[in-house]
This record gives C-alpha cells, sequence and structure tokens, in this order.
C-alpha cells in the first residue's frame, strides 16, 4: 500500500526584511548574507501572528478538497510552542472546525519534530487506510538581535495531509535514524531566543546526515545515484549545498559540481526568501522543488535528510506522483511569496520586541496584514484566536476592543 503526502501546503507571514538592509543595520558586508549564508528576505511574524495562526492558515489551503470527515489525527510540529501543557492542534482543530472525533497531539525534538510526525502519521494510515491525519508544522525561528544567528531568522508553516491515497508524493519505508546528545542549539523554557554554538551545529548537522545516511543504506540497501534530487533541513539555502557536496564527496559521486547543485538548487529557492522556519523548513524545500522545478518530476525519487539540533537526524525517500502538479497551490503560494510588505529595520526591531503581557489581564492585538486567521489578544491568560473577515481593517483601539471581540 502507498502512504504520503495527499496534499500540501504553505503559509508564511505577509511581512519581511531584506537582508541587505539587515547587513547594512549590523554594517556587514552583504555579500556575507547573500552569497556566505544564501539569504535574500527574512519572513517576519506580525504581533497579531503566532504559531497556531500560522499553522491554521497553511491547514485552511491543505484541507481544501480534502475529505475532513476521514481526519481522525492532528499533530502539530513545532519548537516554538505557546503552552506547557495544552497542544496546539487542539486550537488549529477549533479554529478549522475539524471533526470532534479526533486526537490532537504537539510534538517536538527541535526542527525534526515534523518528520517524525510524518513517520507516524504514515504509520497510523498503514493501519488504518480510510482514515487521514491532518500534520501541521509551525515555527518562528528567532535569535538575538545583532546576533551571528539573526540573518537566518525567518517564519513560516506548511500543513500536509496524509493518507492512504497520496497525490503528491508516496512515501518509502526505511528511514536511516541518528542521535546524539549535544548541545549545539537550545531553547531553555524561559528564553524567547535560541542559544546556539553556529559553528560546532554546522559540524554536528554534518555528523548526523553520514550517520543517518549509512544507517539508511543499511535499512534500504539504496545508494546515492538512487535518488534525483535532495531536500535537506534548511536553516539557511547555503546549508543545503554544503550538505550534498559533503554527502557526494562521501559516496564518491562521479557528478559534476554543476549535477550536484541540480539536484538541490530548486529546493533551495523558498528558503532564501523566507529564512529558517524550523520544522516547516524541510517541507518548505521539498514545495521548493515541486513548484519551482522547471520540468515535471512524476516518478522522479527524492532524497530528505532531516535535522533536529540536539541532536537528531533522519533520512528517508520518496517518489513523486503522476498529477502532483494539478494537487499543488502553486498560484496561491507565489502570491503568499510576492505579495509581502517590506519592513524597515525599525519596524522589523518593533515587530521583534513585542511581547504579550505576563499578567493575563485583557489586552487586545494590533490588527496587522494576517491570512484568514489571526491572535486577537489574551484574557485570564488565554490566548484568543479570531478569524479575519475578508475585509481589511486598519489598527484596531485596543481597549474599545477588549469590550467587544466575538473571539474564540
Ligand atoms: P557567522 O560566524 O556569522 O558566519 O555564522 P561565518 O563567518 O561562518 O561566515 C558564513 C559564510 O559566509 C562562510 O562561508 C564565509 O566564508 C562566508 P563558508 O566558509 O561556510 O562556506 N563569508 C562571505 N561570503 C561572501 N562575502 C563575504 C563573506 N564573509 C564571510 N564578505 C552561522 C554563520 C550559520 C554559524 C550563524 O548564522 C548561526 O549561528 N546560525 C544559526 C545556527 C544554524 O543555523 N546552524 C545550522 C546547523 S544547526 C540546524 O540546522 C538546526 C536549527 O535549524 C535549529 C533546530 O534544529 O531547531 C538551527
Amino acid at each position: 500500500m502507498k502512504t504520503g503526502i495527499e496534499s500540501i501546503s504553505m503559509y508564511i507571514p505577509r511581512f519581511g526584511l531584506d537582508i541587505r538592509d539587515l547587513a547594512k543595520a549590523r554594517n556587514v558586508d552583504p555579500s556575507k548574507f547573500i552569497r556566505g549564508i544564501g539569504q535574500e528576505f527574512m519572513a517576519v511574524p506580525a504581533p497579531d501572528e503566532d504559531v497556531v495562526t500560522l499553522g491554521a492558515n497553511a491547514a485552511l489551503q491543505a484541507l481544501e478538497g480534502v475529505d475532513r470527515s476521514a481526519i481522525r489525527t492532528v499533530i502539530f510540529a513545532t519548537e516554538s510552542g505557546i503552552d506547557q501543557s495544552k497542544a496546539a492542534a487542539i486550537y488549529v482543530h477549533k479554529l478549522l472546525d475539524l471533526p470532534q472525533n479526533c486526537r490532537t497531539v504537539e510534538m517536538k525534538q527541535a526542527c525534526c519534530s515534523s518528520t517524525s510526525a510524518l513517520h507516524f502519521a504514515m504509520a497510523t494510515v498503514a493501519l488504518h487506510p480510510e482514515q487521514k491525519v491532518l500534520l501541521v508544522a509551525s515555527d518562528v525561528a528567532r535569535y538575538g538581535l545583532g546576533s551571528p544567528g539573526e540573518p537566518t531568522q525567518g517564519a513560516g508553516a506548511v500543513a500536509m495531509v496524509i493518507s492512504a491515497q497520496p497525490k503528491i508524493i508516496a512515501m518509502g519505508e526505511h528511514v536511516g535514524y541518528y542521535t546524539e546528545d549535544v548541545m549545539d542549539f537550545w531553547r531553555p523554557n524561559y528564553m524567547d531566543e535560541a542559544l546556539v554554538d553556529g559553528k560546532y551545529s554546522i559540524k554536528v548537522y554534518m555528523h548526523a546526515l553520514e550517520e543517518a545516511w549509512n544507517d539508511y543504506r543499511t535499512q534500504s540497501q539504496a545508494h546515492f545515484e538512487s535518488f534525483r534530487h535532495f531536500c535537506y533541513h534548511l536553516p539557511f539555502s547555503r546549508m543545503g549545498l554544503k550538505a550534498h557536496l559533503h554527502l557526494a564527496r562521501l559516496e564518491k559521486s562521479g557528478l559534476s559540481a554543476a549535477g550536484l547543485q541540480a539536484q538541490v538548487e530548486p529546493s533551495l529557492a523558498y528558503n532564501r526568501r523566507i529564512g529558517n522556519a524550523y520544522t516547516a523548513s524541510l517541507y518548505l524545500g521539498l514545495l521548493s522543488l515541486l513548484e519551482t522545478h522547471p520540468e515535471s518530476l512524476e516518478g522522479n525519487r527524492v532524497g530528505f535528510f532531516s535535522y533536529g539540533s540536539g541532536c537528531m537526524g533522519a533520512f528517508f525517500g520518496g517518489t513523486i506522483l503522476p498529477g502532483y502538479r494539478k494537487a499543488l497551490p502553486t498560484r496561491v503560494h507565489r502570491d503568499l511569496m510576492t505579495n509581502r510588505q517590506r519592513l524597515t529595520l525599525a519596524e522589523y526591531e518593533a515587530f521583534y520586541t513585542h511581547t504579550l503581557p505576563q499578567d493575563g489581564n485583557c489586552y487586545r492585538t494590533d490588527r496587522h496584514r494576517t491570512g484568514a486567521f489571526r491572535l486577537a489578544g489574551l484574557e485570564n491568560h488565554q490566548r484568543l484566536y479570531e478569524k479575519v473577515p475578508q475585509v481589511k481593517v486598519l489598527a484596531a483601539d485596543a481597549a474599545e476592543a477588549c469590550a467587544a471581540a466575538p473571539v474564540m
């Protein structure tokens, strides 16, 4: 039985910062950020967006044309969770009016919990082929202002319906794993920004790639030439290319540098203009490959490497299905990518430093451009989400809004 991705969609914030503006403000040669790290633009969430709204917006699109009554599991993968106890999946479940006989759960292991979620979802539908799983991967990547990690920040969500009727890609049954206790990147509960040992994290990523690949080869008997395309976890776009060249060297691939670059380049385009989106990054890379490659990829095999700091790596493969292009909302994604507001540095820093109050008092977030869902505010320590009417409403008066507001 085939299991895999029946539908997939992404959502990104409606605001971003041009990486040249960041380089200028931080007094760095822009070519370091553009060529050295490989970034051009960074998605920046507005104060009325969080991982729930990003994820719900991606899921709304991914559920277009899908039989919702078959969804009995919602898995939300994130490392930017909004609550230590309640799963973000429950908020998404409510915003999307999904069936109540449903299991909802949140998963964590840095950037690669989305991949474990994918494999748990595949196991579920293999056991119950009539069921579908909604998988949401959503994150906001934050490092300190002025830190080396700052140009790699980003935000976004990918939602996928995993089923036994895949239309986009059928996933292989084998997965190579690697786990090791390391401190390359982490975020203690009391911090809003990640702590990272950047150069060390790259070494650990490469090591996890080697080990997960070796395990995958043992499990599956596959080899480097088994794949036409490769998608890597992308903390920044140059990382994908570095990882691929590393793997090709290990495997003594006879392909030219240009040939190797062609295997990975189409998967990097979205990351360059979004930045890191942690759990969503690998799957934004898959969307980038599927939606920007000029040729039809039907029948081609893709190798995936998922990495989560701390650390865990997973290598696996999939085969792109006939007719996949018809099942992709490429036009919607192009519109999201091109129709974003470029922030000034001051606006970016204001968004970055905005924090929600921690005293439980009534608070309403100013209204910014969002998708179909937004974070309306807080009350009694509870986040309030609302569906956005398809009309443009400008900055709400916070005090007045607290008295009214039909929010959930
Ligand atoms: P850095 O110290 O600012 O940069 O940190 P650098 O000095 O290493 O330079 C970067 C590249 O730019 C180098 O290229 C330079 O040569 C080049 P390379 O040698 O690597 O090929 N360069 C230039 N190129 C052109 N013109 C110039 C120029 N100057 C220098 N003028 C670092 C870079 C990525 C470490 C930093 O941004 C960082 O700490 N990022 C966050 C951590 C990260 O992304 N780690 C990646 C692996 S860990 C991971 O993927 C997991 C993660 O997603 C989290 C999770 O799992 O939850 C992060």
